[in-house]
């Protein structure tokens, strides 16, 4: 069975590990992550993006997919919606049986992002369905939302202690400095602004843009509070090295379970490197 998101951060939060989230794309990457979650019996999120569900794959084809897994294996695992911007659209996915997601509404001024975030909740709770926002932005680009350095805006804690006050919103996504892709240096992290925005608001955080953070900086995020991180772009990138560099030493194969399985393999190591660095081994 697919779980909301919940209970698995809220335990997180308790347990001092956070809950990896892994964006995915098709059957193979869901497999990948699911199977690798499940023999080490982590929780997992798997998280799809609007031009990965509403586009690509297709909301059902996706959450078929996840559900498959979800039966099969004796751990949490939830699927989620990932950065959703279009209202209609998450409701739409709520109605299909979706039971987590994110409305990102972060790039409208404050007293939007309540208006708009508030109105998912009360649908969304409804119906057993558990809710991420968004306050400050990130820098980077992920899928069709991209945010240049000049627009990006760390989380302010005092606004954020007001947001989730006044939205119920189950879990917060913050901006203390990671971006979504990779980093033109190494990133800097906003540490005492996290430890600021945990005094002041209790619900479990969120890091996205995790990718390309040095490991240690992550773990330091988790000790002090984020028990959800998001990992797209260190997925993306071996699996799709791993398929190139099969070409280019068999350029006559043209069966896709030869080129796919290096692939998977690749990012199936990432998957255990992740989860690994969450410390939620042994957590399901
Ligand atoms: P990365 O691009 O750093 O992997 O960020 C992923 C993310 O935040 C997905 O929501
Ligand atoms: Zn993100
Ligand atoms: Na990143």
């Amino acid at each position: 069975m697919l779980v909301t998101t919940r209970e698995m951060l809220l335990q997180a939060q308790r347990g001092k590990y956070a809950v990896p989230a892994f964006n995915i794309h098709n059957l193979e990457t869901l497999q990948v992550v699911a199977e690798t979650a499940m023999e080490m019996r982590s929780p997992v999120i798997i998280a799809g993006t609007p031009s990965t569900i509403e586009e690509y794959a297709g909301a059902d084809y996706i959450k078929a997919i996840a559900e498959v897994a979800g039966n099969k294996y004796n751990i949490p695992i939830s699927l989620h919606l990932d950065h959703f911007v279009d209202v209609k659209a998450i409701k739409r996915n709520i109605d299909i049986g979706f039971k987590s997601c994110m409305i990102d509404a972060s790039s409208y001024e404050f007293e939007k992002n309540i208006e708009i975030v508030k109105d998912i909740v009360l649908y969304a709770h409804k119906r057993d369905v558990t809710v991420e926002a968004e306050l400050g932005r990130l820098e980077g680009k992920e899928d069709n939302i991209m945010v240049d350095e000049k627009d990006s805006m760390y989380t302010d804690p005092d606004a954020a202690a007001e947001f989730v006050k006044r939205t119920s919103v189950d879990s917060l996504a913050i901006a203390i400095g990671t971006a979504h892709g990779l980093y033109k240096g190494e990133p800097k992290l906003d540490f005492e602004r996290l430890k600021k925005i945990r005094e002041k608001v209790n619900i479990p955080l969120v890091l996205h843009g995790a990718s390309d953070v040095p490991e240690e900086l992550v773990k330091e995020t988790i000790k002090l509070g984020i028990c959800k991180v998001n990992i797209a772009t260190d997925l993306k990138i071996p699996f799709a090295n791993a398929i190139k560099e099969y070409f280019k030493k068999h350029p006559e194969v043209n069966d896709p379970r030869k080129y796919l399985s290096p692939a998977k393999k690749a990012m199936e190591d990432i998957v255990i490197n992740k989860i690994k660095m969450c410390g939620s081994e042994n957590k399901a």
